[in-house]
């Protein structure tokens, strides 16, 4: 038996049906990450776990117990809402005390102290929301939802307001912290970076069901459907190999770009091909090539070391290894 186990959860907005069958479980001190488009259902879902809507189908058990139409109160759920709505008019100090109001005085004290030196904000205590940056904020809700000591910490877009570097830095953070304290966590993002990066498992949704759950590596290496794999990371889609009912796809970074020399061309697998884009990015860079007999294109991706002795408009063989291949079943 898992720690939380959601089965078979549906929900409804009036006629409209926002989550149907959604299973997944979660072990204890896991970090789960929820993924999936804008308006797929993850806040419905995050919702229901927390307690602030009740489903209309299914059930959800801590540690075997029937928790489905638990108030939210009696669950001990830390959450940091998709926004982290802080009290304005409180304190930092005075917001992460907030759900120790039963906690005698000293030992709450201690806590909201112990709180703040965890997100390394001792030094702002007496400041109000308005008088912090962004990520701040974001660390003031952290520690909040932290300091009563919950069962499962529950984070819906932690990171969705700050910009790309200090983002990465808190997501960084926001890991070691779960490491360091051990608490179960689940995290909704739409960012397939945030959730690879940081999750033990990833549950991939799509029009309100689940569309894959698994390890970061078993949804890359072995994505379930199309949507998985072009969701995920970037998948080529190989049109002129579909057989047997099953659609197949290439990596970027699997593509074998090479000078068209005879001994490569002669390789199965290999077309001659134009680059007809090079984007750096950075660490790697992005080749988009249109392969000559099938006027298909693929965006390969290798270092910038390696693509440096090719250009755009220049003609290359392109190696598709069929080890590398990647296949679902099509729909
Ligand atoms: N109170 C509500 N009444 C009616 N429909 C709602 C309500 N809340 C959400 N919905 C609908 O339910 C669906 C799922 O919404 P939800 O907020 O769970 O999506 P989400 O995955 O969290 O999206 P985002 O990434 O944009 O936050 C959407 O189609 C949304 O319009
Ligand atoms: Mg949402």
């Amino acid at each position: 038996m898992a720690f939380l186990e959601v089965e078979q959860l549906g929900m409804r907005y009036g006629a409209s049906r926002v989550l149907r069958n959604v299973s997944f479980s979660v072990e204890e001190g896991e970090l789960i990450a929820i993924l999936g488009p804008s308006g797929c259902g993850k806040t419905t879902l995050l919702n229901a776990v927390s307690g602030i809507a009740y489903p209309s189908e299914g059930k959800i058990t801590l540690s075997g117990r029937d928790i489905t139409f638990l108030p939210p109160e009696k669950r001990r759920f830390g959450v940091v809402f998709q926004g982290y709505a802080l009290f304005p008019n409180l304190t930092v100090k005075k917001n992460v005390a907030y759900g120790l109001g039963s906690w005698d005085a000293r030992k709450r004290a201690d806590r909201v102290r112990e709180m703040l030196e965890l997100v390394g904000l001792a030094d702002v205590c007496y400041r109000y929301p308005s008088q912090l940056s962004v990520g701040q904020q974001q660390r003031v809700a952290l520690a909040r939802a932290l300091a009563p000591e919950p069962h499962i910490l529950l984070l819906d877009e932690p990171f969705s307001a700050l910009d790309a570097s200090i983002r990465q830095q808190l997501a960084e953070e926001l890991r070691r912290l779960q490491h360091q304290i051990g608490i179960t966590t689940i995290m909704v993002t739409h960012d397939q970076q945030e959730a690879m990066s940081m999750a033990d498992r990833i549950v991939i949704m799509k029009d309100g069901r689940i569309a894959q759950t698994g390890t970061p590596l078993e949804i890359y290496e072995a994505p379930a459907d199309r949507f998985v794999a072009s969701f995920i990371g970037r998948m080529n889609f190989l049109s002129f190999s579909f057989m047997e009912g099953r659609e197949y796809g290439i990596r970027g970074e699997d593509i074998v770009v090479a000078e068209a020399t005879e001994l490569m061309l002669s390789q199965p697998h290999t077309w001659t091909a134009q680059i007809t884009d090079l984007c750096y990015m950075g660490a790697f860079v992005r080749m988009e090539l249109l392969l000559q007999d099938y006027s298909t294109r693929l965006w390969a991706e290798m270092s910038a070391s390696a693509a440096a002795k090719f250009k755009k408009g220049g003609i290359v063989a392109v190696h598709l290894p069929q080890d590398k291949w990647r296949s679902w079943n099509g729909d």
